[in-house]
């Protein structure tokens, strides 16, 4: 990153082409290279950035439960100087999901939207003449994979090369990494069991773009084979929001995939551990391991907050 591609007064920042951040595929390999240059220097000089997002406005959606998503994007959008308002509940229920974007578009400068269905944020999108970001759906988690690569990058100051394994469920918060990871050239495997793989568009999409980027994308049912000299040991719950029904067959199918400290010894020696958060302790992960020097996980939730910025800087700046 230039130091002085930021140093304005007047803070010029690159933008996203699409205008939405619905999924993954909003955003190029280089309007992603460009977001996390912009973190990196949104962490680094946070009041530079303080009244870039002056009288802007966010209206925050959740159908599920959130803390990170939710108080990151609040206090992103009121350290740029804007402010958000939060609306919770289920979207499309009360009135039809193409009025509710047409009400928020009137009001408010950008929708963030966490939703069971990927189909919803789209909806939102279609209708909204302001950009609408996903916090979240059954299929992706974009923000999260931001952050994610945040951390790495400040762990081990690079990221093509790298080998990352997501061991676990592959659910939106794999399918992100996969995307994000394999357009920068890492190498990113998916330990799970066999029935738990990738959304098969999603693979086959990684699988393009990590050739593209000089990675790859590996999927495995050996969670010792998949974790062997990786630099990152990625899990997740393995049960996500929507899918508590399935909770007590998860447990058995998930059995041998928690990442413990004898999983971590197959990893690189300086490997770190990073989970997206909530975790469900005993079950994806030990305590021991989440609380070992390897873990990341703090600094990952900080970096929430700092992606999350440049992403709204990037989209209405
Ligand atoms: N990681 C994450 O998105 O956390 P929340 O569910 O608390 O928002
Ligand atoms: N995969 C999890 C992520 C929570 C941040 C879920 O969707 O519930």
């Amino acid at each position: 990153m230039s130091a002085a591609l930021f140093s304005d007064a007047a803070v010029k920042a690159p933008v996203i082409a699409s205008a939405d951040l619905t999924s993954d595929f909003s955003i190029t390999a280089e309007e992603l290279r460009a977001l996390l240059d912009l973190a990196a220097d949104v962490k680094l000089n946070p009041t530079r950035y303080a009244a870039t997002l002056k009288h802007r406005y966010l209206s925050l959606l959740f159908e599920k439960p959130s803390l990170r998503t939710r108080l990151t994007f609040e206090l992103a959008i009121k350290q740029l100087g804007g402010d958000c308002v939060v609306s919770i509940g289920p979207i499309g229920d009360r009135e039809p999901t193409k009025d509710l974007a047409r009400n928020l578009d009137r009001w408010t400068n950008a929708i963030v939207a966490r939703t069971f269905l990927q189909s919803t944020v789209d909806e939102l999108a279609q209708w909204s003449s302001v950009p609408v970001i996903n916090g979240l759906s059954d299929l992706y988690h974009p923000c999260q994979s931001f952050a994610d690569l945040q951390t790495i990058e400040e762990r081990f100051e690079t990221l093509a090369g790298l080998k990352l394994c997501f061991v676990g469920d592959s659910n939106n918060v794999a399918h992100s990494l996969m995307l994000n990871g394999a357009r920068i050239g890492m190498h990113v495997t998916v330990a799970c069991p066999k029935g738990y793989e990738p959304d098969t568009n999603i693979l086959a999409q990684s699988t393009r773009f990590a050739t593209q980027h000089g990675g790859s994308i590996t999927v495995t049912n050996n969670p010792i084979e998949g974790v062997a000299k990786s630099h990152v040991i990625y899990t997740d719950v393995w049960t996500s929001m929507g899918q508590e029904a399935e909770a007590a067959q998860r447990i058995e199918s998930f059995k041998g995939f928690q990442v413990d400290s004898d999983l971590m010894r197959h990893a690189d020696k300086n490997a770190i551990f990073l989970h997206c958060l909530p975790a469900k302790r005993g079950q994806e992960v030990t305590d021991e391991v989440i609380e070992s020097n390897q873990s990341a996980v703090f600094d990952q939730a900080e970096n929430r907050l700092h992606a999350q910025k440049a992403l709204l800087l990037m989209l209405l700046a």
